[in-house]
């Protein structure tokens, strides 16, 4: 998937993955990580999501990356926040008092950006990502979580054939083979989401998975 590909959706503002309120499964499931109340928290394909905000209201730094500059100057202005820029090799830095937006491709985000982290959030990141995209961003995020270090992640999982991505289906026995060599993977809950997505329902995509799994990177 072309980077142009975002671009223009951010230009055109197509962005429908975007949330305008916090996510109720990161309310309801981040405390099952039980990690401290302070320490670095890692958002990858972070777009302009609320839920940074609600991180940072926990006691949070937030590190985010997002190939879109709009949408990082987006973040910043919705939520009325003045941050200050600077350079990171090829990426751009844009920084408040709690949030720390790194603007560019996560592929090439160097390693011991994540070195502080105590904690991970992918909501709709891995799900971004068509088959082949989907395993390299697997083994980045394995090369950048340290280990011992938890997340959550929420996928989306229904056929693909009866619609295209993003977001792409994303199954548990995808987790299983792509996730797992990396990661301890626990599933925290799974239920059937279709009714409230009229996308899918007008596309008559039969049924719709929403996933949350508590994630662990392993020891190497
Ligand atoms: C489906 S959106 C999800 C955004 C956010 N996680 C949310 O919940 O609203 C995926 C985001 O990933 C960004 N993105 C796509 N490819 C990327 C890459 N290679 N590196 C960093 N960000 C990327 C896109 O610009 C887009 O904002």
């Amino acid at each position: 998937m072309d980077p142009k590909f975002w671009h223009d959706k951010w230009q055109m503002q197509q962005i429908g993955f975007h949330q305008p309120e916090i996510n109720p499964y990161l309310q309801q499931f981040w405390s099952e990580l039980a990690l401290k109340p302070v320490g670095d928290i890692f958002v990858p394909l972070c777009g302009k999501s609320l839920d940074m905000c609600y991180l940072a209201e926990l006691g949070h730094k937030v590190i985010g990356c997002e190939l879109s500059q709009t949408a990082v100057e987006q973040f910043f202005t919705d939520n009325q926040l003045s941050y200050q820029a600077s350079l990171l090799g090829e990426h751009q830095v844009f920084s408040a008092n709690q949030i720390q937006l790194i603007q560019g491709d996560i592929f090439s985000l160097p390693v011991d950006v994540c070195n502080s982290i105590v904690g991970f959030y992918d909501r709709a990141a891995l799900i971004a990502f068509p088959d082949d995209m989907r395993k390299n961003y697997a083994q980045k995020l394995a090369e950048l979580i340290p280990v011992g270090v938890s997340g959550l992640l929420v996928t989306l999982d229904y056929d693909q054939d009866a619609l295209n991505g993003p977001p792409f289906a994303v199954s548990p026995d995808w987790v299983e083979a792509y996730i797992a060599p990396h990661f301890e993977v626990s599933q925290l809950f799974c239920e059937d989401v279709l009714a409230d997505n009229p996308r899918f329902v007008n596309k008559q995509v039969p049924w719709l998975n929403e996933a949350v799994y508590k994630l662990t990177r392993k020891a190497i």
